[in-house]
């Protein structure tokens, strides 16, 4: 069983989206041991209590500087002992040392098609608005490795929508999530948890399964 934590940051939809995924077996061999927010009035954290998650909330405004937060955080993710840490809506960019302690072992979702409208000026809200002033036709979603870049990493599934021209920021938004994130989330975890992906220079690839030997035919 994948030990899974999960950093949120505010309403929780892809959170959700996770969970209910764990309980109808859209994946499997995977459990979340922890959700944590850096936001105390996240959504997120009543949607974990409800579903009887762990929550804890790591707020930087509690520490003195920003290295004591990342300390905290790292503190926390390693007392619960999780394999695969989830940035599902998690508005906190990782710091080197957590990505250097789970290489590969960090996914995040971005809410457009990488490398469009992504870097440390595109989030949330900010994404849409961007794709709406740029006028393009089609955006989505993709969840991809963390690795020390923003957005850089591999990416492991990415999912178009279309933009309608009567299109708002939050109607865009809303789309987004229900016809991509929601889908290709929940999606991503189960590969990794089965084993199904890795990543060979810099890319994500299938796992290849070796074939089993052929037996031979003696009638
Ligand atoms: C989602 O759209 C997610 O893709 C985005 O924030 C929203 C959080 O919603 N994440 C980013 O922009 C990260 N760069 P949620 O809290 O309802 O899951």
């Amino acid at each position: 069983m994948l030990k899974l934590a999960v950093l949120v940051s505010g309403g929780g939809t892809n959170l959700q989206a996770i969970l209910d995924a764990l309980a109808d077996g859209r994946i499997t061999n995977a459990q979340m041991t922890v959700v944590i927010s850096n936001n105390r009035n996240a959504y997120a954290l009543t949607r974990a209590e409800k579903a009887g998650v762990l929550s804890q909330c790591i707020c930087p405004k509690d520490y003195e500087n920003r290295e004591m937060y990342y300390d905290a955080l790292l503190n926390a993710l390693e007392a619960s002992g999780a394999e695969l840490i989830v940035l599902a809506g998690c508005m906190v960019v990782m710091p080197e040392k957590i990505v250097r302690r789970y290489e590969n072992r960090i996914i995040n979702i971005h809410p457009a098609l990488i490398p469009s409208f992504c870097g440390k000026d595109y989030y949330g809200l900010r994404v849409h608005e961007g794709v709406l002033e740029r006028g393009v036709k089609v955006t989505g979603a993709t969840v991809h490795f963390v690795d020390c870049g923003t957005d850089t990493g591999p990416i492991i599934l990415q999912k178009a929508v279309e933009v309608l021209p009567e299109d708002t920021p939050k109607t865009l938004q809303r789309r987004v999530m229900e016809e991509a994130e929601w889908v290709i989330m929940p999606k991503a975890i189960d590969l990794i948890a089965n084993g199904k992906i890795q990543v060979k220079d810099g890319m994500v690839v299938e796992t290849k399964v070796p074939e089993s030997p052929q037996m031979e035919d003696k009638s």
